[in-house]
């Protein structure tokens, strides 16, 4: 589910934080509504994904940052925080990313509309 390629007008965006809450190389855990969600500060850019590997469901946002790519701490599977895309096995389903845009100093993440 790559949400970031969904319409923006198909979304709810919804404010997560200031800017400086995250600063470049952190994350931050966020509980949306049933979501649970990990983003990132790459060099300044955000990221938003699930935490939940799609391998056996394991948290995903503890794992170490290489590049845009986050490798799961459970069993290795690397994820582009971009797209959400399953990059090596023991993953083989992609995982939900979503739009993440900076609006008035808050990071916003979009969700589909429902
Ligand atoms: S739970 Fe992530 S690779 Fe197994």
């Amino acid at each position: 589910m790559n949400y970031i390629q969904l319409d923006p007008e198909k979304c709810e965006f919804v404010s997560v934080a200031n800017v400086d809450e995250i600063s470049n190389g952190e994350r931050l855990f966020l509980e949306v509504g049933y979501e649970y969600l990990v983003v990132f500060n790459i060099a300044g850019d955000y990221y938003a994904i699930a935490d939940q590997c799609s391998h056996d469901d394991g948290p995903l946002g503890d794992g170490e940052l290489d590049g845009h790519e986050v490798v799961c701490p459970r069993h290795g599977a690397r994820f582009d925080v971009r797209s959400g895309k399953a990059l090596t096995l023991p993953a083989m389903k992609d995982i939900p990313a979503y739009p993440v845009r900076v609006h008035a100093g808050q990071i916003e993440v979009g969700f589909p509309k429902k």
